[in-house]
């Protein structure tokens, strides 16, 4: 049977309006990328891992907002730490600033969480994980979800073991990433785990890793059993292939329409960050944007060594005259982002 990714699904009361997920991704997923993501059709998108000490504390040097606006949602906040009651009260704080989904990360390899005993370690203590995923459904009302990897070495199969003890303690939905942590992004996703945790376990599971087209989101739709795919790295500076995924219909942009979509997210990105750090952030997404649309990469190189974010809308409107009316159409196509401003702290670091 032929799988629709169009189809609707829930986590528990959430309705879900597509089967692709848009990952969570440090130093990516900002309000526009998600906002464009349901645009080219995500059913549901999710923050980048927000520190739940830097919640507690709320002096993070890394202290920015976090927006949510209408037309994101649904929308997943990932948090992650190790402390149950400190996740407690990040929980709380996330479902106050209206997110539809509080999910948790137990799958972030990079040092600098996992040594803090948060991310993937966790997999090692189920005890711990457990106590976490149960204190935070307890505290809120929306539905709790859990992503994760493999396990931490090579070959590990924790996760198979670990998952239906999340979901006996509260989890309404797993995400699976099954690299183990240790191959950071190397190698293949074994998708072969996630159909193994699809038969373990009775909430939806999501498969993440490697989905990168149509076909291969029916292939691992049909094989394992998830109810949905998460798609990180393919989107990156590239929402068509979002639509190609869920729809199967490969319609390449032209570079007026790259450009547009690129200002947008320039000029949403602005916004939410400031113009200072939004200089900075937005630098890769230039390669990202313009070398899978088509520009040649010394066009890229000047546009990574102009200074304001201005002068590179400017540079490309001059480049490409027809992406101002393109601008024009999205923008009429977009409610104002005039969602809640929450001041949470978002982590710097990144990784699942
Ligand atoms: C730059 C980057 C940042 C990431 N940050 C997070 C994160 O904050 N939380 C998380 O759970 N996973 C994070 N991930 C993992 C992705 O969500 C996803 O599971 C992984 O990239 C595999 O999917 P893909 O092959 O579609 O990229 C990150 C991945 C990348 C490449």
């Amino acid at each position: 049977m032929q799988v629709n990714l169009r189809e609707a699904w829930r986590i528990g009361p959430v309705a879900v309006p597509s089967r692709l997920v848009l990952a969570p991704m440090a130093g990516v997923s900002v309000q526009a990328f998600r906002r464009q993501g349901r645009r080219y059709g995500a059913g549901l998108v999710c923050s980048e891992m927000v520190s739940c000490a830097g919640i507690h504390y709320r002096n993070e040097r890394t202290l920015g907002y976090l927006r949510i606006a209408p037309d994101e949602r649904p929308l997943a906040v990932q948090i992650f730490g190790s402390e149950p009651e400190l996740m407690a009260e990040a929980a709380e704080m996330v479902e106050a600033a209206g997110a539809d989904i509080v999910d948790i990360n137990f799958g972030c390899p990079v040092r600098k969480v996992t040594k803090t005993g948060a991310g993937a370690t966790l997999l090692e203590q189920p005890e711990r994980a457990c106590r976490i995923v149960g204190t935070v459904a307890d505290a809120v009302s929306v539905p709790v979800t859990v992503k994760m990897r493999r396990g931490l070495e090579n070959g590990s199969r924790t996760c198979l073991e670990l998952g239906p003890q999340l979901v006996d303690a509260g989890a309404s939905s797993l995400t699976l990433h099954p690299r183990s942590a240790r191959q950071m992004y190397t190698g293949e996703a074994d998708h072969r785990l996630t159909a193994e945790l699809v038969d373990l376990v009775d909430v939806p599971v999501v498969a993440s890793g490697d989905v990168v087209s149509h076909n291969r989101a029916l292939e691992i739709l049909e094989t394992t059993g998830a109810e949905a795919v998460m798609v990180g790295r393919a989107a990156q500076g590239n929402p068509w292939t979002l639509r190609e995924i869920v729809d199967g219909v490969d319609e390449r942009p032209s570079r007026d329409e790259v450009a547009a979509e690129l200002i947008v997210f320039i000029r949403e990105t602005a916004r939410e960050l400031g113009e200072r750090r939004a200089a900075g952030f937005l630098k890769k997404f230039y390669g990202w944007y313009l070398r899978g649309g088509g520009f040649p990469r010394p066009f890229v190189q000047e546009l990574v060594r102009l200074e304001t974010t201005n002068e590179v809308v400017e540079r490309l409107l001059i480049a490409e005259p027809g992406a101002a009316a393109a601008v024009a159409r999205i923008d009429a196509d977009m409610p104002d982002a005039d969602g809640t401003l929450v001041p949470l702290p978002i982590s710097a670091f990144g990784g699942g």
